[in-house]
């Protein structure tokens, strides 16, 4: 059994947290070259932790000894949005999950079908209105917030506009106190972004509560009579269902998505002819550009990742960005080659993690799936569409949510309009 590579250096002064922070994908590559190792070992948040880069490793952490790395019971997200599913281990957590899953699956997810349909269209019919480029991922965000608010909150932005915006605002003050220092400072006139975000965090759980005591129907219907752990459990699930964290994740598929297939009129023909082409697609999208970095598990006892010892109490990371580029298993890992799908990797969807994997992957995979189809063949069907300016710099930042730094501004063209237009000219 070999030695972790790297050191984890001293404590405090030995950090790099910030350094991840910055720039994470540069992080792990720059170590990764100089290791020659997809496994090495780093100090961040202060506690020595193993980086986990390759699939044999995402595989062990994450499915076959996912029992002996647990979930960090004081990670910030606890902080944040209490206890939930996301920061529980052990039996609670199985419960959880299976309470949970009951909503996202079967027939609660057959009944979302036909709103996801109608949010799909109101949130993308006008993106060619202007007739100039549009900013496609607050679109996307947009879309994504409607979807959440309307499918787990009951709240309809069409219906309830102003409910919807000041919902809308404060699930974005409470996401920017899970991004900004946890620092409870509060004095008169100005306050510490944390603290607005606590503020928001309540405004939200009266206004959730107030939805679980009195909605009957839907999502919040369901999750009001499921069987949970304790009273408070149902709020704290659904503050983290609304969270901003989704929409924005959702937002970052949908950019990569119609960036990958900018100007490539042949694949997006191909991708709405051919559902399974489509699949392909999407797949290679979030291989290529998943929008979480990846997760953080505590080894419980001394255990093994890769053939490396990890100590217990060592951290450990598993970044599926470079999961996703390891090229003992993708080959041109940095290409976008949907076609490997169907071909080499084939029936391989299992050694991607952009969703998670194993016991803990995540609850929401069948309803982001359903929602993504949806929304990518509204936009196959209805537009051709190209980056406007055609030059720009679609550099991605990794963190808290992947997405070109500078959001890009994409052009795009109503497909029977078009047609009709060209038969007039014709
Ligand atoms: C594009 C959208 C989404 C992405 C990329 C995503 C990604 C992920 C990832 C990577 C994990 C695993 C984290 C880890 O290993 O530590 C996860 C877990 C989870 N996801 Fe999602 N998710 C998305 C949407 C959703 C939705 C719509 C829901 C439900 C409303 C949801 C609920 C959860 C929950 C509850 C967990 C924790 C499961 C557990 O700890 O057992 N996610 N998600």
């Amino acid at each position: 059994m070999s030695k972790l590579p790297g050191n984890a250096g001293v404590s405090v002064l030995g950090d790099k947290s910030l350094e991840f922070y910055r720039d994470p994908v540069s992080f792990c590559q720059q170590r990764i070259e100089k290791h020659r190792s997809r496994v090495f070992q780093c100090r961040v948040l202060n506690r020595p932790t193993a980086f986990i880069c390759s699939v044999q490793g995402m595989r062990e952490i994450l499915c076959e000894k996912s029992n002996m790395f647990l979930k960090d019971p004081t990670d910030l997200m606890t902080n944040m949005y209490g206890d939930t599913v996301v920061t529980t281990n052990g039996e609670e957590a199985c419960l959880l999950r299976l309470s949970l899953s009951s909503l996202f699956t079967g027939s609660c997810l057959k009944s979302s079908n036909d709103y996801i349909t109608s949010v799909c269209e109101r949130c993308l019919k006008d993106l060619s209105l202007s007739g100039g480029p549009q900013c496609a991922y607050s679109a996307f965000k947009r879309l994504g917030t409607e979807l959440v608010l309307g499918l787990f909150l009951n709240v309809r932005a069409e219906e309830q506009p102003e409910l919807f915006q000041e919902i809308m605002q404060l699930c974005t003050q409470h996401w920017h106190g899970l991004i900004s220092a946890p620092v409870n400072v509060k004095v008169p006139l100005w306050s510490s972004g944390f603290s607005t975000a606590l503020d928001a965090r309540d405004k939200l759980m009266d206004i959730i509560k107030d939805k679980l005591e009195n909605d009957t129907q839907g999502f919040v219907g369901s999750l009001g009579s499921l069987p949970l752990p304790d009273s408070s459990s149902a709020s704290q699930h659904l503050l983290l269902f609304i969270s901003a964290l989704i929409p924005k994740a959702l937002a970052s598929l949908l950019t990569s998505f119609t960036l990958a297939l900018s100007g490539n009129q042949q694949t997006r023909q191909r991708a709405m002819e051919e559902p399974d082409y489509l699949r392909l697609v999407l797949l290679e999208v979030q291989r290529l550009w998943p929008p979480f970095i990846g997760g953080r598990r505590i080894a419980d006892k001394d255990s093994t990742l890769a053939g490396f010892h990890v100590p217990k109490d060592y951290g450990a990371i598993y970044i599926s960005h470079s999961v996703h580029r390891d090229p003992e298993v993708f080959q041109q890992p940095d290409d976008f080659l949907p076609e490997r799908w169907s071909g080499r990797n084939a029936g391989q969807e299992h050694f991607l993690c952009s969703f998670g994997n194993g016991a803990r992957g995540c609850i929401g995979t069948k309803l982001n799936d359903v929602f993504l189809k949806e929304a990518c063949m509204y936009l196959l069907k209805h537009y051709d569409w190209c980056l406007d300016p055609p030059s720009q710099d679609l550099e991605y930042k990794w963190l808290p949510v992947s997405r070109p730094a500078n959001p890009p501004t994409i052009a795009f063209t109503q497909l029977d309009l078009k047609t009709s237009d060209s038969s007039d000219n014709g």
